[in-house]
């Protein structure tokens, strides 16, 4: 059955007078105009029944409400939530809804976001199992909670916890959300349905309290308390919200109902929503959103009816900082993990960072000392390989040396089971050479995670071509389990992330030694949205990596490589970055990044090496020339990754460019970016700069082709085609 057949709520009364109306729409029940509709009719029914006293409302499958269906946001297929003519959703949930002769219980499992934590707000009382999550993150899409949920989120928690919860998107556990008003009591899910037919019939036989959230005012605080919160939220909005306007509307819209009274308020979120959903911002946030969901799907990988097999006991190899991120991130996830050092001194470290770790969640009060040391018990440290005979999975996190990788891969091949799967964590060596002393090679894959490891969300699966498919989607599926985003990538030196950050860097350093200011650089890609710049990332990775980094790519691709000394006449002179508190900026004791005057005697050198003059065209280049002449050799790259398919579509490098290198989402990712401005538009320019500045600039076959007949960068070849 299509997904669109199973689009509807059912309606089943019981004998103790409790209409139960259950929504059915998988995988998550999201709201669409037919759910609406079907909602609706299921109400009006219940309402008009002589047999029922009280509603209560639920979700099929353990799921209450996933929200909105996003695949309308963003001026796609928008489908107006009408329940009946001139009657909309919001009219609906106020009037129909809240307003009702009857009342209604939310039974909350699984999750209520969005839309669905708005109807839940609607109903007179809400009751959810410890575990489901409840949250707004309508702002993550680019839009404003809707159909009340900005007026009634503040009434029910107050008003300092319901921005938080907007303005991050972040949900609450049933627990929480319990301890916070939002719900009324917490209980099994066994008991979930019982408890709210119960509290339905206490409220219509006036047991309990018959409360309308929208009217509430006791959560609220005095007008003065309002304005110091909303003044403090639009401060931090202001300084973390760059180039996008909907978290201030949102509190715009908080307040005008607090100020005006919710009938006001109601009225502005309508309006403001409105306009929102058909934005740019939403469009290219809700291309994030499926585009990470469909990383998961590999054709010829994950369409051949795949199971990942369980793997329950995982090896890592080396404790230094990838390391022990990498068994941070497992054992977080409840996994067993061994981790292999090949000394009492570098194991005790080790297992110190992990340790230290996850003593920064306590910190932070994300976790207990109680649950840091049952976490912690999961980690075993290891001199040998004895034990690795019982693993299922092996991720290889040792310093980038070949010769050391292909050594410990001969060795894993003697000791691990055929079945387990080597996995090296290598960030730019070519996996079939590092598996060349094996016979494994099928069972050999990069699982490429990004520094810190139980940080950061991407995870790079890197496939070669003799990488069995039951591997990839066993990798996929433990991504899954470790909360990771995983993309799959082909092997190549750099596989995407690394391939498409090296021109960033190395574009910058052309402009820096032609005459253009660093720090006018690092500002004017900051502005673009990105976390820093290339100078001021340079120095938190540390030259010594760039410069490793730089050989692999240089012998690699010499062709496109721009030779710049830069780097290592700083690193000659003891400036590695931040770690010796001083690179491209000078550090003070807080790593606080202050410009550097003598940055310039050592750029002048450079210069002098590489024989190029000051370009004034370039001391003086404005910010946008600025952005599009550091980005556009990416997307040249991006191109290239393309046209090789090292990458399988488009979309995977946008979430490669989010997640891995802090690309803005609101700008949809590198490609969908890349759209927007025109695949004609940036060949032009870039075969401008390569007649000006060399070769680094030159455009690939893939962007010249695309650009000439006018067609978008992100189609596949086979759709490209069909439009030649
Ligand atoms: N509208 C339309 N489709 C949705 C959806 C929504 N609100 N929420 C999830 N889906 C789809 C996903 O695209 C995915 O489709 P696919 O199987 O074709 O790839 C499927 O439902 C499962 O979602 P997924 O995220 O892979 O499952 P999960 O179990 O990891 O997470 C959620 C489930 C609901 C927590 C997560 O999907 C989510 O956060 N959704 C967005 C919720 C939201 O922002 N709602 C506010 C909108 S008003």
């Amino acid at each position: 059955m299509s997904r669109e057949a199973k689009r509807t709520t059912v309606l089943e009364v019981g004998d103790d007078g409790v209409a139960l109306i259950t929504i059915v729409n998988p995988p998550v029940n999201a709201l669409t105009a037919d759910i609406f509709h079907s909602l609706s009719e299921s109400y009006e029914q219940a309402l008009g029944r002589e047999d029922v006293k009280a509603i209560v409302v639920t979700g099929a499958k353990g799921i209450f409400c996933g929200g909105f269906d996003i695949g309308g946001f963003g001026g796609q297929k928008r489908q107006e939530e009408q329940t009946k003519p001139g009657y909309t959703s919001v009219d609906f949930f106020t009037d129909g809804l809240e307003g009702a002769k009857k009342p209604s219980v939310a039974a909350i499992d699984g999750v209520a976001l969005g839309g669905g934590l708005e109807l839940a707000m609607v109903c007179h009382a809400r009751i959810s199992t410890p575990t489901a999550r409840l949250g707004l993150p309508e702002l993550q899409l680019g839009v404003i909670p809707g159909l009340g949920g900005t007026q009634r989120l503040p009434r029910l928690v107050g008003l300092s916890k319901s921005l938080e919860m907007m303005l991050t998107s972040k949900a609450v556990e049933g627990t929480e959300a319990c301890s916070l008003g939002l719900v009324d009591a917490v209980v099994s899910p066994n008991e979930l349905l019982p408890t709210a037919r119960k509290w339905a019939l206490d409220i219509s036989q006036c047991r309990r309290p018959w409360i309308a959230s929208l009217y509430r005012t006791d959560r609220l605080g005095s007008l003065k308390d309002t304005r110091q919160i909303l003044k403090f939220a639009r401060s931090q909005v202001k300084k973390q919200a760059l180039n996008v306007k909907h978290p201030l509307i949102c509190i715009d819209v908080v307040e005008e109902g607090i100020i005006s009274g919710p009938q006001a308020g109601l009225w502005k979120e309508t309006q403001e929503s409105q306009q929102l959903q058909k934005s740019y911002t939403t469009k290219c946030l809700v291309h994030v959103f499926f585009a990470q969901r469909g990383a998961l799907k590999v054709p010829g990988i994950t369409d051949r009816g795949l199971m990942p097999r369980p793997l329950n006991k995982i090896a890592v190899l080396g404790g230094g900082l990838m390391g022990s991120g990498i068994a941070t991130a497992l054992i977080l996830s409840n996994y067993s993990v061994i981790l292999k050092e090949v000394n009492e001194k570098y194991l005790h470290a080790g297992i110190g960072r992990v340790r230290a770790n996850l003593e920064s969640h306590v910190k932070k009060g994300k976790m207990t000392e109680e649950k840091l040391e049952r976490t912690m018990s999961l980690l075993r440290g290891v001199l040998d390989y004895e034990s690795f005979r019982t693993v299922d999975l092996v991720i290889e996190a040792v310093i980038e040396d070949v010769s050391l990788k292909q050594q410990i891969f001969a060795e894993l091949e003697k000791y691990c089971s055929p079945y387990c799967i080597l996995a090296s964590n290598t960030s730019t060596i070519d996996l079939t050479i590092i598996g060349e002393r094996t016979n494994s090679l099928d069972r050999i894959a990069g699982a490429h995670f990004f520094s810190p490891a139980h940080v950061m969300p991407l995870l790079e699966i890197v496939r070669t071509r003799h990488t069995s498919p039951q591997v990839v989607v066993d990798l996929l599926n433990i991504g899954k389990k470790i909360k990771k985003i995983p993309v799959v990538v082909g092997n190549c030196t750099g596989f995407a992330v690394n391939r498409m950050f090296f021109p960033y860097t190395q574009a910058a350093l052309l402009l820096v030694e032609r005459g253009t200011n660093p720090y006018r650089i690092d500002d004017a890609i900051t502005k673009f949205g990105m976390p820093m710049g290339p100078f001021r990332l340079a120095d938190l990775v540390g030259f010594g990596v760039a410069i490793a980094t730089g050989m692999q790519f240089l012998e690699k691709f010499p062709e496109r490589t721009y030779k710049s000394m830069l780097i290592p006449i700083l690193q000659e002179d003891k400036r590695a970055g931040e770690s010796t508190n001083e690179g491209f900026y000078q550090y003070d004791q807080r790593r606080k990044a202050t410009a550097d005057p003598d940055l310039e005697k050592y750029i002048e050198k450079a210069r002098s090496i590489s024989g190029v003059t000051v370009d004034s065209k370039l001391v003086n280049i404005a910010e946008d020339d600025i952005v599009e002449m550091i980005f556009f050799p990416v997307v040249n790259e991006a191109c290239r990754i393309l046209a090789e398919g090292i990458a399988v579509k488009a979309a995977d490098l946008d979430i490669a460019a989010v997640m891995g290198m802090g690309f803005p989402p609101y700008r949809g990712g590198i490609v969908f970016w890349a759209d927007s401005l025109g695949s004609k538009h940036i060949c032009s320019r870039l075969d401008e700069w390569s007649k000006m500045y060399g070769d680094f600039f030159k455009p690939c076959p893939y962007l010249a082709e695309r650009a000439a007949k006018g067609i978008p960068l992100s189609l596949s070849s086979d759709q490209a085609n069909s439009r030649l």
